[in-house]
């Protein structure tokens, strides 16, 4: 069932995907990406080049083939797949020269080609031009999905001169990675003394400087790209280092890519057995771009340097297409249109500072304000960290007051993060028949405070306790803290939210951390209403989700 809504997910942005021109005319697509069976000599006629078949560039320029024959074709390379449907046309303005009609292939590799057809299965001629300057436009009767489009010329005036754009849409081709959903990281980098440079976040490509490793010409050095979600790679792009007077550029590299950041892939052309080794950079500013043959899904991609001019300096980049389907597990997007993100609570140890002993649990059936708490058998604290995003009661956590005065979900992140945000999806009065029930629990509930710490603190006395290597909460120590108040240092707290119109009750609440805080541990903290005249109240997190800044 996932798996269909995953598809359908898939399929209404494939359609989503808006037509328009494909790079001609813009220059997106570069010179290099166009090629032809011939070209009419420059030292004859310097105007006639395959770089100059672009719509709209200036009069007199165009694609002119060297013999005028219907056997000579212009190929535009689109880097990756599109979704194409139709073209534009354009003769050799001032000229005399264009294009009567013609035909049109399309490969996804350039290896297997074939035509576009007519409804009687016929290679299709195109109607061309008319005069040497109007545009003509042509539908497909279905689009296509092609990299490689070549223009065969049929019949033409004068000469077969054309310029052309190419009409569809590339969703495969934007940037990924980039801040504030991307992260960046080295092997080492050089640790110049203020810093200014030659760090891992000056490897974006985007940035004018560049990466460089600590060790000037070692091998093994590695500048990771982490696009924040497992995403569909088509091509990556390097630079060399920017802000330097030297030349500093990486000449050959090779890719690796993983999902996790443990188990590493090599990238390799399709049919390859060795990695691939990519030509790199020849100058500190030009942009080398390299279309994947073979593109591949992942989330952290390494550009592994194997050559360089003088020493290493490197800027990086990769695109592919934005990933919008659901999230895979461990990810969640804070709004409806954000990209995915890495949840890091995710299925992360959680426990809260009450509700231990069977003993007390038993008591709380006889208050009766309570009572419908008791239906619930469970109500586990890692119900909020399970990644099931479910509204209902039993797939929620329940904390309340009854043991301790402000109960605490505690989340074990499991390593140092700065914190950028917490999302809390609370409970909407589901999964339970008692409308009472729900009342109860709004009705006392007052603030819910996120702190963020180093240390597992689960109460004053532990304040200083150890906190070297990996968080260990001893059974002892968190049955001690049940009947205890914690207090959280103020100087930790993230953010907060209060019954302030009722912003508390919302299905969601996303609490931005007012500044950054560094911890392994974060704190859900609920206070209760003081002058109501029952001081009972219970908060239910259905999810809580924690991101990185
Ligand atoms: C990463 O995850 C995607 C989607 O879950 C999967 O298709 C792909 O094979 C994975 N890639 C690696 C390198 O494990
Ligand atoms: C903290 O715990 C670690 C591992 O349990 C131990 O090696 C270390 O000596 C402890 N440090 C202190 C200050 O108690
Ligand atoms: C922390 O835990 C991880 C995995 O559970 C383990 O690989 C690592 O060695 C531990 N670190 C310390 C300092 O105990
Ligand atoms: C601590 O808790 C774990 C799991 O909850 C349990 O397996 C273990 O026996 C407990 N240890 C002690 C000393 O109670
Ligand atoms: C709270 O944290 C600040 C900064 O870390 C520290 O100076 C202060 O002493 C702490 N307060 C308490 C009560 O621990």
């Amino acid at each position: 069932m996932l798996e269909i809504i995953f598809l359908l997910n898939l399929i209404t942005y494939l359609n989503a995907c808006a037509d328009g021109p494909l790079g001609m005319s813009n220059g997106e697509i570069k010179d290099w990406q166009i090629s032809a069976s011939s070209t009419y000599p420059s030292m004859w006629d310097p105007d006639c080049h395959e770089k100059f078949s672009r719509l709209y560039v200036e009069n007199g320029k165009a694609w002119c083939a060297k013999h005028r024959s219907d056997a000579e074709w212009l190929q535009i390379d689109l880097g990756v797949s599109a979704k194409i449907t139709g073209v534009i046309i354009q003769g050799r303005t001032g000229k005399q020269e264009w294009v009567t009609s013609f035909m049109i292939s399309f490969s996804t590799d350039a290896f297997q080609w074939q035509y576009i057809t007519d409804k009687y299965g016929n290679q299709k001629v195109f109607q061309g031009n008319f005069d040497d300057h109007s545009i003509k436009h042509n539908y497909f009767d279905q689009s296509i999905n092609a990299r490689f489009i070549k223009f065969h010329t049929l019949q033409w005036y004068k000469h077969p001169s054309m310029r052309v754009e190419i009409l569809g849409c590339q969703e495969c081709k934007q940037l990924l990675g980039m801040p504030p959903y991307g992260r960046i990281k080295a092997s080492s980098s050089l640790a110049l003394r203020n810093k200014q440079s030659c760090q891992p976040n000056d490897g974006y490509l985007l940035s004018n400087k560049g990466w460089c490793p600590r060790k000037r010409n070692i091998n093994d050095q590695w500048l990771e790209l982490d696009i924040g979600h497992p995403t569909l790679v088509t091509g990556v792009v390097t630079k060399g280092k920017g802000d330097t007077n030297k030349n500093h550029w990486v000449t050959k590299y090779k890719l690796s890519f993983s999902n996790d950041s443990v188990v590493w892939t090599y990238y390799k052309d399709a049919n390859h057995l060795e990695p691939k080794i990519f030509g790199g950079n020849a100058d500190k500013q030009m942009e080398r771009t390299h279309f994947l043959n073979n593109p591949f899904w992942g989330r952290f991609i390494r550009f592994h340097p194997i050559e360089w001019n003088e020493q290493i300096g490197l800027r990086a980049g990769a695109f592919g297409c934005p990933y919008t389907a659901p999230c895979q597990p461990g990810y969640f997007r804070v709004n409806e249109n954000s990209n995915c993100i890495e949840n890091l609570a995710f299925q992360k140890e959680a426990w809260a500072n009450e509700r231990k002993t069977d003993e007390k649990r038993s008591n709380r059936n006889s208050l009766k304000t309570r009572s419908f708490i008791s239906l619930i058998q469970e109500g586990h604290p890692s119900l909020a960290v399970d990644g099931i995003d479910e509204n209902s009661l039993h797939k929620c956590a329940i904390m309340d007051n009854y043991y301790s005065e402000r109960p605490t979900l505690v989340i074990n992140l499991g390593r140092m993060a700065t914190i950028g945000g917490v999302v809390l999806k609370t409970w909407q009065g589901k999964g339970q028949d008692s409308n009472f029930a729900y009342r109860d629990y709004m009705y006392g509930l007052d603030r819910f405070s996120v702190f963020v710490d180093k240390k597992p603190i689960t109460s004053q006395k532990n304040l200083e306790q150890n906190s070297t290597g990996n968080a260990t909460i001893d059974n002892e120590t968190k049955s001690k803290s049940n009947s205890q108040k914690i207090r959280l240092n103020e100087s930790n707290l993230c953010n907060f939210v209060t019954r302030n119109n009722y912003a508390i009750f919302a299905p969601q609440i996303h609490l931005q951390c007012i500044k950054p805080l560094t911890g392994r541990y974060v704190y859900i903290q609920a206070d209760g209403r003081s002058n109501r005249w029952s001081r009972l109240f219970s908060a239910v997190l259905c999810e809580v989700q924690v991101y990185e800044l």
